[in-house]
């Protein structure tokens, strides 16, 4: 994409100049899943792959939307005052939850605007092309009404959209992820206190694939609402003697002595991945920054197990990719990435290796699904951003 071929499609399809411009990254979780709703620690960055807008404010009350992803479904028109969800709507249903939830923080949009937005995120990907639009109108209204939004305040809003307006259930992580990202950085984010702190990701001689299985996520919702309350359940039988409020407050060791109240030998397989995999992503931000890029990829293979065995998310697709990349030259780790059933997964891979990588573990996974994977190289990008006109790529 580039940015003339965005002024160009703002021009035909609204007849006039677009005056500002933005972009939201999409993001990859590198460990820490399934952990972010139970009070522990995750470790996502953003990428530089991501959803762009071109912007002009109106003179009136509406709101005028089109998506050059969705040529399909024209321009989404409705106003100020009409901000209920609506099927009908589409994709426009997250920029409208992020309006609707921004003026009811108390910020005032005084008058319409149109825009055209386009995403080179995969589609249904898991990379978070949602919590991406989500923060691209966040900032899209900060910049051109001038609104001043605490970013804090705008992740919590699209997380707030996520969950009331569209009705998934999903946790901080990814509008953190996406609000928060800094080039070359992964974030370290304790998502009880939400404290967080940047860690630079230096991968001399390396890259980070992102392997996608092209598996649609139908199941995602329903199977990620069943893993949270699976993990709501121990959490209750563990509260009868134990004075926590989330999982991510157990050591290893504290959950193996009490893990005898938990009746239920799948809500127990549940709850030990959240505690471990809250451990193992402290670890891997240690080993990253002492340099032990072996020992960090050695814990995504950990954490892949555990989200295989004990969590069950990952599901053949995923397994597949990630099994065959584990027994390729040259990689460090490989582990899914995101809510899994489907979606991507991720491998940091030796440079030189890269080619025969993706020669190698696209055929095997070719012969195993019977359809192609596709693969990425994700460079660490930075949050959500008003740009220059020109600036896109
Ligand atoms: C999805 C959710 C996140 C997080 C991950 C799993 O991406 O949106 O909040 O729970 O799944 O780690």
């Amino acid at each position: 994409m580039n940015s003339t071929q965005l002024k160009t499609t703002f021009r035909d399809i609204f007849e006039a100049q677009p005056e500002q411009a933005f972009f939201a990254p999409g993001r990859i979780n590198l460990i820490g899943e399934h952990t972010d709703y139970n009070g522990g620690h995750v470790f996502p960055c953003a990428i530089t792959y991501g959803t762009y807008a071109a912007a002009r404010k109106r003179d009136d009350n509406l709101v005028r939307l089109y998506s050059v992803n969705f040529p399909d479904k024209e321009i989404i028109e409705f106003d100020l005052t009409q901000l209920e969800y609506d099927k009908q709507h589409h994709w426009a249903n997250y920029p409208k939850g992020m309006i609707r939830y921004i003026k009811e923080a108390g910020y005032d949009i005084p008058q319409g605007f149109e825009c055209v937005i386009e995403g080179n995120i995969p589609n249904g990907a898991g990379l978070s092309s949602s919590a991406s639009i989500e923060l691209l109108t966040g900032v899209l209204l900060d910049g051109l009404f001038n609104l001043g939004i605490d970013r804090l305040d705008m992740i919590k809003i699209g997380k707030r959209v996520e969950n009331e307006f569209i009705g998934v259930n999903s946790g901080i992580m990814d509008q953190f992820a996406i609000g928060m990202g800094k080039k070359d950085a992964g974030i370290l984010l304790d998502c009880q206190t939400l404290n967080f702190q940047y860690a630079p990701i230096k991968l001399e001689g390396y890259k980070i694939l992102i392997m996608n299985t092209n598996k649609r996520r139908e199941l995602a919702d329903s199977k990620y609402n069943e893993r949270r309350g699976e993990c709501e359940q121990a959490l209750s039988q563990l509260q009868q003697r134990l004075s926590i409020q989330a999982l991510g407050q157990l050591t290893e060791a504290e959950f193996d002595e009490n893990q005898n109240l938990i009746t239920n030998e799948t809500v127990r397989k549940r709850a030990k991945h959240a505690v471990y995999e809250n451990v193992r992503t402290l670890k891997a931000l240690e080993e990253l920054k002492a340099g032990n890029l072996e020992a960090f990829g050695k814990l995504m293979n950990q954490s892949h197990i555990s989200l295989r065995d004990d969590y069950e998310v990952t599901g053949v697709e995923l397994d597949s990719l990630v099994e065959a990349a584990w027994k390729q030259p040259g990689v460090i780790g490989a582990r899914m990435t995101g809510a899994g059933f489907g979606g991507c997964a991720i491998a940091i891979v030796e440079n030189e290796q890269v080619e025969s990588f993706i020669a190698n573990v696209g055929a095997a996974y070719q012969n195993k699904i019977g359809y192609p994977a596709d693969f990425y190289v994700a460079s660490i990008g930075d949050g959500a951003k008003e740009i220059q006109l020109g600036e896109f790529e």
